[in-house]
């Protein structure tokens, strides 16, 4: 841990999860650090300086306005006396705020002010989440350098569902933590493939899978959380780049292997990628017109490189741990074993595809390594994601 003697100002705004702070703030102290809080008016309703006071032991701060703390350039000082700032829940107006660079009470102010890493926890209902207002508010700060850990998929307060959810404290002290150089993977680079491949066949068909990109996603997000340094080689997906990590997007297997290869020296490779095993033999320049009374044309297929088997090769650039997941539909562990040794990679991440796991939230995975296999049970991917990261952890402890 990096947090002992660190001085962390934690910023509360308005959400029913503003709770949860008290448990991070009491975390933090734990782990070494002092902590200085500050609520914004909203956040004040959820939270009473008074529990937070308790908690940190030192002065809870919230007015611009106030006299004594402004005659000392109060908001200067807290923006420059830290070491790191944690807004911890960021609402959607908060966020909205920081993105537009806005100053107009003591938080958003401390904000705009300060030269110090800021690492921000959102929570909020998932479909002001998933509102591109918010989205294109998370972008711009991401691209900024404000550090991002959640919200979490499950249960909202308001009986909905989806992500939205403030991570959990254990986890954004694990995001400060790795985010002032600490983190049980910190100096390590990860390389990790997600999503589908796209195989062109004519300028407006390709054929393609299901692959949502979601596992994958998440365990580039639970990889760089422990403070690695994490590029993820992204087939097109739906869904949001993870915070905190290098993103290269690809479509097609080939461009994904060349991503790839320009991403090495890695340390850890994860192939999360479900990669076309063939690609059409040739790509139409114009699209491929149908006449009428024609017979369907033959397909010719090529096949495409096997990234992971490549990555695996033996050799003085092979990652120390390179690890591919086999989704199956049924046979789903003998035919890991088999792909661990026929790919030659480390570890297998097996999973039963046959359900609704593509796309969903949830999944079963086995771990085929060199020591036998283990049954883990269903788990948010999510879950999976920050399990696994943690097992890679302890390989390189
Ligand atoms: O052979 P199969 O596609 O079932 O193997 C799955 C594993 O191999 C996954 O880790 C996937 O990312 C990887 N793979 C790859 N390149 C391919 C095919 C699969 O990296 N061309």
């Amino acid at each position: 841990m990096m947090l002992s003697g660190k001085r962390l100002l934690l910023i509360v705004s308005g959400s029913i999860a503003a709770y949860k702070a008290l448990e991070l703030a009491r975390l933090c102290g734990k782990a070494g650090a002092s902590v200085t809080g500050l609520l914004t008016a909203s956040g004040a309703r959820f939270v009473t300086p008074h529990a937070m006071a308790a908690i940190t032991g030192a002065r809870v701060y919230g007015d611009l306005w106030s006299l004594e703390d402004e005659t000392h350039a109060g908001h200067i000082r807290l923006a420059r006396e830290h070491d790191a700032i944690i807004v911890a829940p960021a609402s959607a107006d908060l966020l909205a705020k920081m993105a537009l660079g806005l100053a107009d009470d003591l938080a958003t102010t401390v904000l705009l002010a300060t030269t110090r890493p800021i690492l921000a926890a959102p929570a909020m209902n998932p479909t002001m989440w998933a509102k591109p207002a918010t989205q294109g508010h998370v972008a711009t700060l991401t691209a900024r350098g404000v550090r991002f850990v959640g919200p979490d998929s499950g249960a909202m307060a308001e009986a909905e569902s989806g992500p939205g959810r403030l991570a959990e404290p254990a986890a954004i002290l694990a995001a400060v933590d790795a985010m002032l150089g600490g983190g049980a993977l910190a100096g390590r680079h990860a390389l990790v493939t997600s999503g589908p491949t796209w195989e062109a066949l004519d300028p407006v068909r390709y054929i393609a899978n299901r692959s949502s990109g979601r596992q994958g996603h998440a365990i580039a997000a639970a990889l760089a959380a422990l403070g690695a340094r994490v590029t993820l080689v992204s087939g097109p997906v739906a869904i949001a780049d993870p915070a905190g990590v290098t993103v290269a997007r690809v479509e097609s297997a080939r461009e994904m292997l060349a991503a790839c290869e320009a991403a090495l020296p890695a340390d850890i490779v994860v192939a999360a990628a479900a990669v076309a095993d063939w690609r059409p033999a040739e790509i139409g320049a114009r699209k491929i017109k149908k006449q009428p009374g024609d017979a369907p044309a033959p397909l010719a297929l090529a096949e495409n490189p096997d990234i992971l088997a490549t990555l695996s090769h033996p050799g003085p650039r092979r990652p120390r741990l390179v690890i591919g997941f086999a989704a199956e539909t049924h046979d789903v562990v003998a035919h890991a074993t088999a792909k661990r040794a026929r790919k030659g990679c480390d570890w297998i991440i097996a999973n039963d595809v046959s359900g609704d796991v593509m796309g969903g939230e949830e999944n079963t995975v086995h771990i085929v390594t060199e020591g036998g296999v283990e049954d883990w049970p269903r788990l948010a991917k999510a879950e999976v994601a920050s399990r696994i990261a943690a097992r890679i952890a302890s390989v390189f402890a």
